[in-house]
């Protein structure tokens, strides 16, 4: 067979799988996440298109510290997408992850950022 037609062949084999390849994440589910731990509602749930597993970081007012973290829950949203808002005397952060195991539990209050 011709070198040339041999290739196409290979090609139009390897194609589909490539297009097909976007993977699922898997994301945590947690309705209260506080410190690295799931104090309630643990489970999973699986992103497999969009933007991913969500973190929500709740934040409330007090007039002696400012914003101080309450809680976090994580779980998944086909509209995730990052924001952060006031609600009265509350605050809330959003978070979007994809790509990795559990992203959605290293995001958010984890990692270092200023609240102002
Ligand atoms: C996801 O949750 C199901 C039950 O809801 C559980 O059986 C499974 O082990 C969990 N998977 C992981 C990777 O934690
Ligand atoms: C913080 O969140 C908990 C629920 O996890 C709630 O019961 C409590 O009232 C919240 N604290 C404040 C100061 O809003």
């Amino acid at each position: 067979m011709d070198k040339l037609v041999l290739l196409l062949l290979l090609l139009l084999g390897v194609f589909p799988f490539m297009f097909f390849q976007d993977p699922a994440t898997l994301c945590m589910v947690c309705h209260n996440f506080k410190q690295g731990h799931c104090l309630r509602g643990k489970g999973n749930c699986t992103m497999k298109q969009g933007p991913g597993c969500r973190t929500r970081d709740f934040f409330v007012f007090n007039e002696k510290d400012g914003w101080k973290h309450n809680y976090t829950e994580l779980d998944c949203s086909e509209y995730c997408s990052p924001m952060s808002f006031h609600y009265g005397g509350m605050k809330i952060s959003i978070f979007c992850c994809k790509g990795q195991e559990f992203c959605n539990r290293y995001q958010g209050k984890l990692i270092k950022y200023n609240l102002t």
